[in-house]
Protein backbone atom coordinates (compact mmCIF):
# COMPACT_ATOMS: atom_id res chain seq x y z
CA UNK A 1 0.00 0.00 0.00
CA UNK A 2 1.51 3.34 -1.05
CA UNK A 3 1.51 6.22 1.67
CA UNK A 4 -1.04 8.97 2.02
CA UNK A 5 0.71 11.94 1.96
CA UNK A 6 -0.24 14.57 4.34
CA UNK A 7 0.60 18.68 3.70
CA UNK A 8 0.20 20.75 6.86
CA UNK A 9 1.19 17.45 8.63
CA UNK A 10 2.36 19.49 11.46
CA UNK A 11 -0.52 21.64 11.72
CA UNK A 12 -3.60 22.07 14.00
CA UNK A 13 -5.78 19.70 11.27
CA UNK A 14 -2.65 17.55 9.80
CA UNK A 15 -1.62 16.51 12.87
CA UNK A 16 -4.72 14.90 14.21
CA UNK A 17 -5.47 13.62 10.03
CA UNK A 18 -2.01 12.24 10.82
CA UNK A 19 -2.97 10.14 14.11
CA UNK A 20 -6.19 9.06 12.58
CA UNK A 21 -4.65 8.04 9.51
CA UNK A 22 -2.56 5.51 11.62
CA UNK A 23 -5.14 4.64 13.65
CA UNK A 24 -6.76 3.20 10.42
CA UNK A 25 -3.72 1.21 9.68
CA UNK A 26 -2.60 3.59 6.86
CA UNK A 27 0.75 4.57 6.08
CA UNK A 28 1.45 7.96 6.14
CA UNK A 29 4.27 10.12 4.78
CA UNK A 30 3.87 13.83 6.43
CA UNK A 31 5.60 16.92 4.94
CA UNK A 32 7.06 19.65 6.64
CA UNK A 33 9.88 22.11 6.19
CA UNK A 34 11.20 21.06 9.48
CA UNK A 35 11.63 17.45 10.15
CA UNK A 36 13.75 17.57 12.88
CA UNK A 37 10.91 19.52 14.92
CA UNK A 38 7.76 17.93 12.99
CA UNK A 39 7.34 15.96 16.38
CA UNK A 40 5.51 13.13 14.47
CA UNK A 41 4.93 9.50 15.96
CA UNK A 42 7.43 6.75 14.76
CA UNK A 43 5.40 5.39 11.81
CA UNK A 44 5.21 8.30 10.21
CA UNK A 45 7.78 8.41 7.36
CA UNK A 46 8.86 12.61 7.37
CA UNK A 47 9.61 14.15 4.44
CA UNK A 48 11.04 17.50 3.84
CA UNK A 49 8.95 19.97 1.57
CA UNK A 50 7.91 23.34 0.79
CA UNK A 51 5.03 24.73 -0.75
CA UNK A 52 6.97 27.60 -1.88
CA UNK A 53 9.91 25.74 -3.19
CA UNK A 54 7.81 23.35 -6.09
CA UNK A 55 10.74 20.86 -6.88
CA UNK A 56 10.62 19.70 -3.21
CA UNK A 57 7.48 18.54 -3.72
CA UNK A 58 8.48 15.82 -6.39
CA UNK A 59 10.07 13.75 -4.37
CA UNK A 60 7.78 14.10 -1.36
CA UNK A 61 4.69 13.31 -3.97
CA UNK A 62 6.51 10.19 -5.09
CA UNK A 63 4.38 6.52 -5.07
CA UNK A 64 1.59 8.18 -2.94
CA UNK A 65 -2.16 6.77 -2.75
CA UNK A 66 -3.74 10.30 -2.19
CA UNK A 67 -2.80 13.58 -0.89
CA UNK A 68 -4.56 16.07 2.26
CA UNK A 69 -3.75 19.56 1.03
CA UNK A 70 -3.57 22.25 4.22
CA UNK A 71 -2.44 25.65 2.07
CA UNK A 72 -0.97 28.11 4.42
CA UNK A 73 1.70 29.55 2.53
CA UNK A 74 1.21 32.80 -0.13
CA UNK A 75 -0.74 33.22 -2.90
CA UNK A 76 2.04 33.50 -5.48
CA UNK A 77 3.24 29.74 -4.56
CA UNK A 78 -0.01 28.33 -5.57
CA UNK A 79 0.32 27.92 -9.38
CA UNK A 80 3.70 26.35 -9.02
CA UNK A 81 2.93 24.32 -6.54
CA UNK A 82 -0.51 23.60 -7.42
CA UNK A 83 0.71 22.02 -11.19
CA UNK A 84 3.03 19.49 -9.67
CA UNK A 85 0.33 18.52 -6.66
CA UNK A 86 -2.34 17.93 -9.03
CA UNK A 87 0.01 16.42 -11.58
CA UNK A 88 0.56 13.68 -9.14
CA UNK A 89 -1.48 12.67 -7.29
CA UNK A 90 -4.19 10.18 -7.57
CA UNK A 91 -6.78 11.90 -5.30
CA UNK A 92 -7.15 15.10 -3.12
CA UNK A 93 -8.47 16.18 -0.01
CA UNK A 94 -8.37 20.09 -0.11
CA UNK A 95 -9.05 21.65 3.39
CA UNK A 96 -10.98 24.67 2.11
CA UNK A 97 -13.52 27.15 3.59
CA UNK A 98 -17.26 27.32 2.99
CA UNK A 99 -16.78 29.59 0.27
CA UNK A 100 -20.18 28.92 -1.11
CA UNK A 101 -22.22 29.01 2.07
CA UNK A 102 -24.67 32.06 0.73
CA UNK A 103 -23.63 33.83 4.17
CA UNK A 104 -21.78 37.53 4.08
CA UNK A 105 -19.25 36.24 5.97
CA UNK A 106 -18.45 33.43 3.83
CA UNK A 107 -19.12 35.83 0.39
CA UNK A 108 -16.80 39.05 0.93
CA UNK A 109 -14.18 39.75 -1.65
CA UNK A 110 -10.68 39.45 -0.06
CA UNK A 111 -7.44 37.99 -1.36
CA UNK A 112 -7.54 35.10 0.53
CA UNK A 113 -10.97 33.80 -0.98
CA UNK A 114 -9.61 34.50 -4.34
CA UNK A 115 -6.19 32.19 -3.42
CA UNK A 116 -8.85 29.52 -2.44
CA UNK A 117 -10.54 29.79 -5.16
CA UNK A 118 -7.48 29.52 -7.69
CA UNK A 119 -6.36 26.35 -5.57
CA UNK A 120 -9.92 24.93 -5.99
CA UNK A 121 -10.28 25.58 -9.67
CA UNK A 122 -6.83 23.75 -10.52
CA UNK A 123 -7.87 20.91 -8.61
CA UNK A 124 -11.19 20.85 -9.80
CA UNK A 125 -9.66 20.95 -13.45
CA UNK A 126 -6.91 18.90 -12.76
CA UNK A 127 -8.46 15.27 -13.74
CA UNK A 128 -7.25 13.88 -10.18
CA UNK A 129 -10.18 12.58 -8.06
CA UNK A 130 -11.40 15.74 -5.43
CA UNK A 131 -12.94 16.29 -2.45
CA UNK A 132 -13.45 20.04 -0.65
CA UNK A 133 -13.98 20.24 3.07
CA UNK A 134 -15.29 23.50 4.05
CA UNK A 135 -15.11 23.87 7.75
CA UNK A 136 -16.37 26.89 9.73
CA UNK A 137 -14.30 28.16 12.76
CA UNK A 138 -11.38 26.02 14.33
CA UNK A 139 -12.38 25.33 17.68
CA UNK A 140 -9.04 25.56 18.03
CA UNK A 141 -9.29 29.73 17.64
CA UNK A 142 -10.39 29.78 21.05
CA UNK A 143 -6.91 29.28 22.10
CA UNK A 144 -5.07 31.77 19.83
CA UNK A 145 -7.90 34.59 20.59
CA UNK A 146 -9.03 33.78 24.31
CA UNK A 147 -6.38 31.63 25.89
CA UNK A 148 -3.87 34.06 26.30
CA UNK A 149 -6.22 36.63 27.64
CA UNK A 150 -7.90 34.39 30.02
CA UNK A 151 -4.45 32.77 31.42
CA UNK A 152 -3.04 36.39 32.19
CA UNK A 153 -6.47 37.42 33.87
CA UNK A 154 -10.42 38.08 34.17
CA UNK A 155 -10.78 40.13 31.34
CA UNK A 156 -11.70 39.09 27.80
CA UNK A 157 -11.31 42.30 24.90
CA UNK A 158 -12.55 41.01 22.20
CA UNK A 159 -14.20 42.78 19.14
CA UNK A 160 -16.89 40.17 17.67
CA UNK A 161 -18.95 39.38 20.66
CA UNK A 162 -22.04 38.88 19.55
CA UNK A 163 -21.07 37.09 16.57
CA UNK A 164 -22.58 33.41 16.41
CA UNK A 165 -20.46 30.70 15.18
CA UNK A 166 -20.51 26.94 15.62
CA UNK A 167 -17.25 25.78 15.96
CA UNK A 168 -16.00 22.82 15.13
CA UNK A 169 -13.35 20.58 16.34
CA UNK A 170 -10.40 19.85 14.53
CA UNK A 171 -10.52 16.03 15.07
CA UNK A 172 -14.13 15.97 13.78
CA UNK A 173 -12.71 17.86 10.16
CA UNK A 174 -9.49 15.42 10.14
CA UNK A 175 -12.31 12.16 10.73
CA UNK A 176 -14.11 13.61 7.36
CA UNK A 177 -10.51 14.28 6.02
CA UNK A 178 -9.79 10.28 6.99
CA UNK A 179 -12.59 8.79 5.60
CA UNK A 180 -12.56 10.92 2.26
CA UNK A 181 -8.66 9.91 1.52
CA UNK A 182 -9.25 6.53 2.39
CA UNK A 183 -12.54 5.51 0.88
CA UNK A 184 -14.09 5.31 -2.46
CA UNK A 185 -17.82 7.58 -3.22
CA UNK A 186 -16.34 11.01 -1.85
CA UNK A 187 -14.89 12.34 -5.35
CA UNK A 188 -16.64 15.52 -6.40
CA UNK A 189 -18.41 16.21 -2.59
CA UNK A 190 -18.04 19.05 -0.80
CA UNK A 191 -18.15 18.83 2.77
CA UNK A 192 -19.65 22.06 4.76
CA UNK A 193 -18.55 20.62 8.37
CA UNK A 194 -19.25 22.78 11.55
CA UNK A 195 -19.70 21.95 15.27
CA UNK A 196 -23.11 20.87 16.75
CA UNK A 197 -24.27 24.21 18.63
CA UNK A 198 -24.57 27.87 17.13
CA UNK A 199 -23.16 30.21 20.13
CA UNK A 200 -22.14 33.59 20.38
CA UNK A 201 -18.42 34.42 20.89
CA UNK A 202 -19.29 36.07 24.13
CA UNK A 203 -20.90 32.64 24.93
CA UNK A 204 -18.40 30.62 23.97
CA UNK A 205 -15.42 32.32 26.20
CA UNK A 206 -18.85 32.32 29.33
CA UNK A 207 -18.48 28.58 28.66
CA UNK A 208 -14.73 28.58 28.93
CA UNK A 209 -15.10 30.22 31.78
CA UNK A 210 -17.60 28.02 33.65
CA UNK A 211 -15.53 25.27 32.66
CA UNK A 212 -12.70 26.56 34.21
CA UNK A 213 -14.30 27.58 37.06
CA UNK A 214 -13.30 31.40 36.62
CA UNK A 215 -16.49 32.66 37.48
CA UNK A 216 -14.71 35.97 37.56
CA UNK A 217 -13.86 36.63 33.88
CA UNK A 218 -15.10 39.08 31.90
CA UNK A 219 -16.10 40.17 28.33
CA UNK A 220 -15.69 43.67 26.96
CA UNK A 221 -16.14 44.83 23.87
CA UNK A 222 -13.41 45.81 21.91
CA UNK A 223 -13.84 48.60 18.93
CA UNK A 224 -12.54 46.56 15.87
CA UNK A 225 -10.54 49.30 14.49
CA UNK A 226 -8.52 49.32 17.98
CA UNK A 227 -8.13 45.54 18.17
CA UNK A 228 -6.08 46.41 15.02
CA UNK A 229 -3.61 48.15 17.43
CA UNK A 230 -4.34 45.62 20.44
CA UNK A 231 -2.78 42.50 21.47
CA UNK A 232 -2.12 39.68 19.14
CA UNK A 233 -4.74 37.64 20.44
CA UNK A 234 -7.42 40.52 20.04
CA UNK A 235 -6.39 41.17 16.29
CA UNK A 236 -6.24 37.23 15.54
CA UNK A 237 -9.71 36.68 13.44
CA UNK A 238 -8.35 38.60 10.72
CA UNK A 239 -4.86 37.77 10.21
CA UNK A 240 -4.64 34.55 11.40
CA UNK A 241 -7.70 32.73 10.94
CA UNK A 242 -6.73 32.61 7.35
CA UNK A 243 -9.90 31.57 5.41
CA UNK A 244 -12.11 33.27 8.26
CA UNK A 245 -11.99 37.05 7.58
CA UNK A 246 -12.62 38.99 10.07
CA UNK A 247 -16.74 38.44 11.30
CA UNK A 248 -18.12 41.93 10.42
CA UNK A 249 -20.19 42.81 13.64
CA UNK A 250 -23.73 43.15 11.37
CA UNK A 251 -23.50 39.81 9.87
CA UNK A 252 -26.05 37.23 10.17
CA UNK A 253 -24.81 34.58 12.31
CA UNK A 254 -22.86 31.81 10.84
CA UNK A 255 -24.88 28.99 12.11
CA UNK A 256 -24.31 25.21 12.64
CA UNK A 257 -25.11 23.63 9.20
CA UNK A 258 -28.04 21.13 9.71
CA UNK A 259 -26.69 18.27 8.05
CA UNK A 260 -23.54 18.44 9.51
CA UNK A 261 -25.87 19.29 12.95
CA UNK A 262 -26.81 15.51 12.02
CA UNK A 263 -23.78 13.35 11.66
CA UNK A 264 -21.25 15.10 14.27
CA UNK A 265 -23.45 15.20 17.07
CA UNK A 266 -21.54 16.08 20.10
CA UNK A 267 -23.96 15.91 23.24
CA UNK A 268 -22.41 19.02 23.94
CA UNK A 269 -20.55 22.61 22.23
CA UNK A 270 -16.67 22.14 22.00
CA UNK A 271 -15.84 24.11 24.60
CA UNK A 272 -17.94 21.95 27.27
CA UNK A 273 -15.73 19.86 29.71
CA UNK A 274 -14.17 17.35 28.22
CA UNK A 275 -13.09 18.82 25.11
CA UNK A 276 -9.00 19.09 24.68
CA UNK A 277 -9.83 23.03 23.40
CA UNK A 278 -10.83 23.83 26.63
CA UNK A 279 -9.16 22.07 29.08
CA UNK A 280 -4.65 22.17 29.11
CA UNK A 281 -4.38 25.58 27.44
CA UNK A 282 -6.86 27.29 29.51
CA UNK A 283 -6.54 25.53 32.76
CA UNK A 284 -3.23 26.56 34.13
CA UNK A 285 -5.11 29.00 36.01
CA UNK A 286 -8.02 27.22 37.17
CA UNK A 287 -8.63 26.39 40.78
CA UNK A 288 -8.64 22.71 41.02
CA UNK A 289 -10.41 21.66 37.89
CA UNK A 290 -9.64 18.55 36.37
CA UNK A 291 -10.53 17.99 32.95
CA UNK A 292 -10.90 14.80 30.39
CA UNK A 293 -9.44 14.59 26.98
CA UNK A 294 -11.28 11.60 25.19
CA UNK A 295 -15.17 11.48 24.51
CA UNK A 296 -16.49 9.09 21.38
CA UNK A 297 -16.24 10.44 18.43
CA UNK A 298 -18.28 8.18 15.71
CA UNK A 299 -18.05 10.66 12.76
CA UNK A 300 -20.05 10.20 9.51
CA UNK A 301 -19.23 12.88 6.59
CA UNK A 302 -22.11 14.76 5.47
CA UNK A 303 -22.84 15.60 1.80
CA UNK A 304 -23.65 19.30 2.24
CA UNK A 305 -23.28 21.38 -1.12
N1 LIG B 1 -9.04 28.56 11.61
C1 LIG B 1 -10.24 28.44 11.08
O1 LIG B 1 -11.25 28.77 11.73
C2 LIG B 1 -10.38 27.92 9.70
C3 LIG B 1 -11.66 27.67 9.21
C4 LIG B 1 -11.79 27.12 7.91
C5 LIG B 1 -10.67 26.85 7.15
N2 LIG B 1 -9.43 27.11 7.67
C6 LIG B 1 -8.25 26.83 6.81
O2 LIG B 1 -7.48 25.83 7.41
C7 LIG B 1 -6.13 26.00 6.99
C8 LIG B 1 -5.22 26.00 8.19
O3 LIG B 1 -5.27 24.72 8.78
P1 LIG B 1 -4.50 24.47 10.15
O4 LIG B 1 -5.01 25.44 11.18
O5 LIG B 1 -4.55 23.03 10.43
O6 LIG B 1 -3.04 24.91 9.74
P2 LIG B 1 -1.86 25.37 10.70
O7 LIG B 1 -2.05 24.83 12.08
O8 LIG B 1 -1.69 26.82 10.51
O9 LIG B 1 -0.65 24.56 10.08
C9 LIG B 1 -0.32 24.67 8.76
C10 LIG B 1 0.91 23.84 8.51
O10 LIG B 1 1.32 24.15 7.19
C11 LIG B 1 2.71 24.02 7.14
N3 LIG B 1 3.24 25.05 6.25
C12 LIG B 1 3.20 26.38 6.38
N4 LIG B 1 3.82 26.98 5.34
C13 LIG B 1 4.26 25.96 4.54
C14 LIG B 1 4.98 25.91 3.33
N5 LIG B 1 5.42 27.01 2.72
N6 LIG B 1 5.23 24.70 2.80
C15 LIG B 1 4.81 23.56 3.40
N7 LIG B 1 4.14 23.54 4.54
C16 LIG B 1 3.86 24.74 5.12
C17 LIG B 1 3.27 24.18 8.53
O11 LIG B 1 4.09 23.05 8.75
P3 LIG B 1 5.69 23.12 8.93
O12 LIG B 1 5.98 24.35 9.71
O13 LIG B 1 5.97 21.85 9.67
O14 LIG B 1 6.25 23.13 7.54
C18 LIG B 1 2.05 24.14 9.43
O15 LIG B 1 2.14 23.13 10.41
C19 LIG B 1 -6.04 27.32 6.26
O16 LIG B 1 -6.03 27.11 4.88
C20 LIG B 1 -7.30 28.01 6.73
O17 LIG B 1 -7.73 28.94 5.80
C21 LIG B 1 -9.27 27.63 8.91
Amino acid sequence: MNPILVIGATGTVGRQVVSQLIAAGSPVRAMTRNPDAAKLPPQVQIVRGDLTVPETLDACLDNTDAVFLVWTALPSAVAPALQRITQRARRIVYLSAPLKTPHPLFQQPNLLRSMFEQIERTVETSGAPWTFLRPGMFAANALLWWAPQIRAGNIVRWPYLAVPTAPIDERDIAAVAVRALREEGHAGAEYVLTGPQSLTHSEQISTIAKVLGRDRVSKKSLPAKRAANSSPSARSPPSTCSSMPGPPPSATPPTSHPSSRKSLAHPQNPFAPGSPTTSPPFAREAKGQSHRAERPRPVVPCRAI
